[in-house]
């Protein structure tokens, strides 16, 4: 059992930040760098492949050093040993959160590896071309139907690592993903698709999901009109769809074949389910060897994690600056920035990460809080932000803080070709994009010539705090370690504001609603008890579908 924290009575340590903070305030980050050559050097850490630089957040050596105290005073240890013990953290579902166990080594968890292997036999015969369509066509195309973490996790790294050269003597087949429920992405998918040579993975931790069991039944619809078979044709079932679920009872319900089930266990959440068979699309983009390198480097950050100090521990680091920004520097918004394409659908995986586990405002103990979580997550590609709203970043009212990623490695296997060279010169001008926007955001105008005076409209406050995280290259293996750190860090947040990050309430009751809506659009007049608005709306759909 693990012991509550008592949240409320804040701590002199915390009082102790807020002066620092109103002290601080005045702080230029310009003033922080002429006053300190060293900063660099005691504000970085390196570790995992990936190079952490704190040093343009707008905190002091003072600050740092009660931080590590009120992570102390938090019981991260405690906390900590309890995640990696299997106890019971996610207290409100009474179950353990052991997605780090998903990615020990052989020996440790046997459950694991023997889905692991199963998962490598589909892999095998999918890549070999040995998984064949109900007419005996070879696999080109591989659909997978799920949302939140069944969609997020696979989607972000299937993309950030599908550059990576296939497998030696396997065909990739292509990688589709359909997620929301308003089948506009099913559709758009199934246009451009052959039903010979389609794959559905139905994956759903729950299989009870609306929204996945929608599209996948579209998905049988157009299989069994397409390949002329009953909806209910084994052969159909067998031949084009696997199941990855932690409810095998659904999953046969639903008509998944047994040898086509993979599962996993209720103790991982869905939001840090990429680990289990729901990357399967990963497995199928970078062959089985590439996922289990990514699981080695998850591994790796969790070693990391259990054993460093917390100066020099990467997510307690990430954890505890964002805990100084949003709660002392009262900065309400974090820009994520990456300026590697390939990590387009990073900021989306992290908003649910973030937002779904942090965005919480009770305690443990059920006790409202009287101190902020989880702030707004949002980004996208930097270079394509910077057409965007680094503008609002610049010389907008707000104080936000970004995290810009980059990676030192890319194009080098094959510099021999001009278009390489070409390539390699687009990803320095990337590299000295984000160089230049971190500098400018954190010195403002002190970053240009001082003699050049600037009229109001043109001027840069700059003091706009950020992280920037070096990948020696994109790997599986620094991917793995870079979203371990993530989901490290969330957990270090959540300690120190005494809250639970593994449920998430907020959305299931929003889930039990719409079951509610969808009998008022049928029948607007007879919804009792609605409000005037939600009433009105529905009438107001119902008569524009009649006209
Ligand atoms: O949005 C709520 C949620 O439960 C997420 O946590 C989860 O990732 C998503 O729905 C999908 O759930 P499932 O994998 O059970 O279909």
């Amino acid at each position: 059992m693990v012991p509550d924290q008592d949240v409320l009575s804040i701590s002199s340590l915390w009082s102790q930040l807020t002066q620092c903070a109103a002290q601080e305030k005045a702080l230029h980050l310009a003033d922080l760098f002429e006053a300190d050559e060293q900063r660099f050097e005691r504000f970085n850490i390196d570790a995992c492949g990936l190079l952490a630089d704190f040093s343009k957040q707008r905190m002091s050596d003072e600050a740092r050093d009660l931080l590590v105290a009120l992570a102390e005073e938090r019981q991260l240890r405690h906390w900590l040993d309890a995640l990696f013990d299997g106890a019971e953290v996610n207290c409100t579902e009474g179950r353990a959160a052991k997605h780090w166990c998903l990615r020990e080594e052989a020996g440790h968890a046997p459950q694991v590896h023997e889905q692991l292997d199963a998962m490598e036999r589909m892999v095998e015969r999918i890549l070999k071309g040995h998984w064949r369509g109900v007419l005996g066509d070879a696999i080109t195309d591989v659909v997978n139907v799920g949302v939140g973490g069944s969609d997020l996790g696979p989607l972000m790294a299937a993309f950030a690592l599908q550059c990576s050269l296939p497998p030696e003597g396997q065909a990739r087949p292509r990688i589709h993903f359909a997620s929301s429920m308003d089948g506009s992405q099913v559709s758009q998918v199934l246009q451009e698709l052959n039903p010979r040579t389609t794959l559905f993975l139905v994956s759903s931790k729950s299989f009870t999901t609306v929204d996945t069991l929608h599209n996948a039944k579209t998905a049988r619809q157009w299989l069994a009109r397409g390949l002329g078979l009953d909806y209910a044709s084994e052969s159909l079932l067998r031949c084009h769809f696997i199941g990855i679920s932690a409810n095998p009872r659904r999953m046969a319900e639903w008509g998944i074949m047994p040898a086509n089930q993979l599962q996993f266990w209720d103790w991982v959440g869905g939001r840090y389910s990429l680990w289990s068979a729901i990357g399967l699309p990963i497995a199928l983009t970078v062959g089985m060897d590439g996922f289990r390198e990514m699981l080695g480097g998850a591994h790796a950050m969790d070693l990391h994690c259990r054993s460093m100090p917390w100066q020099k521990n990467l997510p307690v680091m990430l954890a505890l600056v964002d805990v100084w920004n949003i709660n002392f520097l009262k900065i309400p918004a974090r820009a994520v920035l990456p300026y590697d394409g390939r990590l387009k659908h990073l900021p989306a995986y992290l908003e649910q990460l973030e937002m779904e586990s942090n965005g919480k405002s009770v305690s443990r103990a059920g006790e409202p809080l009287d101190y902020d979580t989880c702030p707004v997550i949002w980004g996208e590609v930097g270079p394509n932000a910077q057409h965007a709203f680094f503008q609002l970043l610049h010389q907008g009212t707000q104080p936000i803080a970004c995290e810009f990623l980059m990676t030192a490695r890319r194009y080098t296997e094959d510099m021999h070709s001009d278009a390489a060279v070409e390539l390699e010169g687009q990803h320095a001008l990337a590299n000295a994009n984000c160089l230049a926007q971190s500098r400018l955001l954190a010195l403002g105008e002190r970053a240009l010539d001082p003699k050049v005076a600037l009229p109001a409209y043109k001027r840069y406050r700059g003091n706009q705090p950020s992280t920037t995280l070096v990948l020696d290259e994109l790997s599986p293996g620094t991917l793995g370690a870079l979203l371990a750190m993530y989901e490290h860090k969330v957990f270090v947040q959540a300690v120190i504001w005494g809250i639970n990050p593994f449920d998430q309430w907020g959305v299931e009751m929003g889930k039990l609603i719409a079951t509610d809506m969808l009998a008022v659009l049928t029948d607007p007049d007879n919804a009792e008890g609605l409000d005037a608005s939600s009433q009105a709306l529905a009438r107001h759909i119902a008569r524009k579908q009649k006209s």
